[in-house]
């Protein structure tokens, strides 16, 4: 066996570790405490870790790069699709209509360290959606569940995007479900583990 020098040696012991421990980076750490600190005292407290968690998966399983939020809010689940922009290389849009939340949001995206991959419009998407450059990998919906809103947005999805509706609960509400159910050149499928239903663009219509 060939006699290993000290280098050699450090090299063949500590990169299979390497490769085996995922990478932690300094603004994981950023956007992972300012999460802890934040939990359970976001304003209106509907979007919970275990969305985020599920969307930033969904993002890295397919490398989503290009997102659009419709309901910013005060920007919790903006943060969770732009932790996981940060990995995949991708940018978010999010789009709010509020002018004091959009602030508000923007101040949070600099607390974390992401503002650079979140473009906040301050704005009724139902307006800019038309005018955004598409194609979208993602459009996750959290504002009124609205059919207008899906209208605006799928046309510019991907074959193999995604577009989710946060707040669909078991069939309700039944009239916008039984939409989604209807369109042939979507999958929609409610048994996320999260708040949330998910359609899948299958084809163009
Ligand atoms: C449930 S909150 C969003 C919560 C946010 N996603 C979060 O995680 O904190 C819904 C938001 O949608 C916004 N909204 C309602 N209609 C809108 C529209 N037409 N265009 C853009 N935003 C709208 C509301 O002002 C509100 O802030």
């Amino acid at each position: 066996m060939k006699a290993l020098t000290v280098p050699t040696l450090l090299v063949t012991l500590i990169a299979p570790l390497s490769s085996q421990t995922p990478s932690t980076t300094a603004l994981d750490q950023r956007v992972q405490a300012y999460l802890d600190a934040q939990r359970g005292r976001w304003p209106g407290g509907h979007f919970l870790d275990v969305d985020g968690r599920l969307l930033y998966d969904l993002i890295l399983q397919n490398e989503y790069t290009r997102v659009i939020e419709i309901g910013t809010g005060t920007g919790h689940s903006a943060i969770w699709l732009a932790w996981a922009l940060s990995k995949t290389g991708g940018k978010l849009t999010t789009i709010e209509i509020n002018e004091s939340r959009c602030r508000e949001a923007a101040g949070r995206f600099q607390e974390t360290g992401l503002s650079e991959l979140i473009d906040v419009r301050c704005a009724d998407a139902l307006e800019l959606l038309p005018k955004l450059q598409d194609p979208f990998d993602l459009v996750f919906m959290d504002a009124p569940i609205i059919r207008d809103f899906f209208d605006a947005a799928s046309p510019k999805l991907v074959v193999g995007g995604r577009y989710v509706t946060h707040g669909v609960r078991g069939g309700e509400p039944a009239e916008y479900v039984g939409y989604l159910e209807s369109l042939t050149d979507f999958e929609t499928t409610f048994d996320t583990g999260g708040d949330f239903c998910t359609s899948r663009k299958k084809s163009e219509p």
